[in-house]
């Protein structure tokens, strides 16, 4: 069981741009649309493969409003992506889907309901970046799972708005973006 952020980033560190897009990363073509294609067959770091081992989920109140919006934009209802036991940490009185918890305040009191609703699976920190940081400062993230894409953005929201140290431990081609994990060692002193 591992706590991990897994997300896409641009090259120059942001997970949504100002106007919270990722149509740059839609319009970046993975392992099915580019011809360079994965390093041969046996890629690990493959996002169905991780999915089936998560075994809970939490996001930050942005990134529900997104999915939400998202949602919208394409015409059709609402509904919650994911069927692990998932949660939403906000400050605001939100309307969430079924099921869906809310939480606020420290994540280190979070983490073990996390863990408990994982069953020995893995928790997904989906993000934002900020949210991601706080399970670090906690000492609580175990790995950061980034698909980096081939474009800047200038500004942002970060990925990582702290100083971490990292190890890598791999790192895969899926079409144009670069699948990397990280292990997250610790705070980098300044
Ligand atoms: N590239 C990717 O793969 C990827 C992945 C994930 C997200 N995204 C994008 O990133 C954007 C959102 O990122 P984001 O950094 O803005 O933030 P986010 O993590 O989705 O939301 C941040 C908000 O969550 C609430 N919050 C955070 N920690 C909390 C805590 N401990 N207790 C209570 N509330 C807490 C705060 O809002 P309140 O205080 O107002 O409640 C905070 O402003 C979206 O556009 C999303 O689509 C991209």
């Amino acid at each position: 069981m591992a706590t991990i952020f897994c997300t896409a980033t641009s090259l120059d560190g942001f997970i949504a741009d100002d106007a919270e897009s990722l149509t740059w990363l839609f319009n970046t073509p993975n392992c099915e649309g580019d011809p360079q294609g994965r390093y041969g067959d046996d890629a690990t770091l493959d996002f169905d493969r991780f999915i089936e081992r998560v075994g809970s989920t939490v996001m930050g109140v942005n990134t529900l409003e997104w999915l939400r919006r998202e949602a919208q934009s394409s015409g059709k209802p609402f509904a919650w992506p994911y069927e692990q036991p998932s949660w939403v940490v906000t400050h605001r009185d939100v309307e969430v889907p079924d099921g869906v918890k809310l939480f606020q305040g420290d994540v280190a009191d979070l983490h073990p309901l996390l863990v408990e609703a994982a069953d020995g699976r893995d928790v997904w920190v989906i993000g934002g970046g900020d949210l991601a940081g706080q399970f670090a400062d906690a000492g609580l993230l175990d790995y950061m799972w980034v698909h980096l894409t081939p474009v800047t953005l200038g500004s942002g929201r970060p990925l990582m708005p702290r100083r971490l140290r990292l190890h890598r431990e791999n790192v895969e081609r899926d079409g144009q973006l670069t699948a990397m994990l990280f292990r997250v060692v610790g705070p980098e002193p300044d």
